[in-house]
């Protein structure tokens, strides 16, 4: 069965492959973009990464507007989804609390709010941070009574980016229980490549530590052996994304995108270097003196690190067993997470050789 989706952040990384697969599949979608002059290169885009670009429409509109900037036919043609998949968010280090937050939590509010008002599902993407509690703790959530965490104070100590997207989360939920819609939210690990072809933006966070890599500016490996950054291919968080969007049982859940057999920061740096055919670093740094490094000024152009990417590096390990078994049910198939890192290395590679 075919069913309408609405895609936000459908021009980004993640969106491209989901609105290649969703295409792929047979559903119609329409997706907002701030620029909706670009959705004949989108259209194309998503035919290379093997979806149907006839079946996408697109609606000019912007997060950070009122009513998301859509106009009266827009609004229309959105009602017609029965599932919302909202992915859009300013991804990148820096932001100031003001920027982050009009798009990342205000967009995502808006969201929520039109999709509980037509009665569509709501599928938002989160991140795997907000799964380690320790962490939320750590940072100043207030897990027991989010409302009353000191949202400012959360933002100075994980930056923009990342203290938006724990607001919007909280924001989110306590706004669809409110309304009464219907929610599912899947929290991916940082993005590896698709597993086959490797395919990877040079903006995603992989791409960065892939090119520090191969430029030999990555002296040491952050953090202890204990330490692991969590992957998931592009591939399958996808795959995940959409089953568990049309899955009745998976209302009012949240999964985690996470491969669990990604190995430590080693071991990963060990993989692509291999495909990359130069040297992996030996020596480990505390992350805590490398904080310290980063926070000196300049130090986080010199070193092409930003402190903020930090908290992602950690020990912690996950409970996956609820996304296994979602992933049995739809009969779907985990990649081979050393060849995918191994075809990512190659593919951001031969993207800067150009
Ligand atoms: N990639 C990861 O490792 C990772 C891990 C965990 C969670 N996530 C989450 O996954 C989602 C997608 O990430 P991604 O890696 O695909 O990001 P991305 O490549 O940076 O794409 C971001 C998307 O958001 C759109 N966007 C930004 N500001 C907007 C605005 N004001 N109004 C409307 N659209 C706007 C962008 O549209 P334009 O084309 O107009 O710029 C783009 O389509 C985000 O919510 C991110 O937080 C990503």
């Amino acid at each position: 069965m075919h069913a309408e989706c609405f895609v936000t952040g459908g021009s980004g990384f993640i969106g491209q492959h989901l609105l290649a697969r969703l295409t792929r599949q047979g559903h119609p979608v329409t997706v907002l973009l701030r620029q909706p002059q670009t959705l004949p290169q989108l259209q194309q885009q998503v035919e290379q990464l093997g979806g149907d670009g006839r079946l996408l429409r697109g609606v000019a509109g912007d997060l950070s507007h009122a009513q998301l900037g859509l106009d009266q036919a827009a609004r229309q043609q959105v009602a017609r989804a029965a599932v919302v998949f909202h992915l859009g968010a300013q991804f990148a280090w820096g932001l100031t609390i003001e920027q982050a937050r009009a798009v990342n939590v205000a967009g995502a509010l808006q969201v929520a709010e039109l999709a509980a008002g037509q009665g569509s599902r709501l599928l938002m993407v989160g991140g795997y941070m907000l799964e380690n509690h320790a962490h939320l703790r750590r940072v100043g959530v207030d897990l027991q009574q989010p409302q009353r965490t000191d949202w400012p104070a959360v933002y100075r100590r994980v930056g923009g980016y990342e203290g938006s997207k724990l607001e919007a989360h909280f924001q989110v939920l306590a706004r669809m229980q409110a309304l009464g819609g219907e929610l599912t939210i899947v929290h991916p690990a940082t993005v590896c490549g698709h597993s086959q072809s490797g395919h990877l933006l040079a903006a995603q966070p992989l791409a960065q530590l892939i090119g520090n890599l191969s430029a030999g500016k990555l002296g040491a490996i952050p953090g202890s052996v204990a330490h692991w950054l969590p992957l998931v291919c592009v591939d399958f968080l996808v795959e995940l994304m959409v089953a568990a969007a049309f899955d009745p049982e998976q209302a009012g859940r949240q999964v985690l995108a996470l491969d669990e057999r990604t190995p430590n920061l080693h071991g990963l740096l060990q993989v692509l270097a291999e495909a990359l055919a130069v040297k992996a670093p030996q020596r480990h740094v505390p992350i805590a003196l490398l904080r310290a490094l980063l926070n000196i000024p300049g130090a986080q152009r010199l070193l092409r690190t930003d402190v903020e990417s930090l908290d992602f590096i950690q020990t912690t390990r996950f409970d996956t067993a609820a996304t296994q078994a979602l992933a049995r049910k739809h009969q779907l198939t985990w990649p081979d997470l050393p060849a995918a890192l191994q075809a990512t290395a190659r593919y951001v590679a031969g993207e800067v050789r150009g």
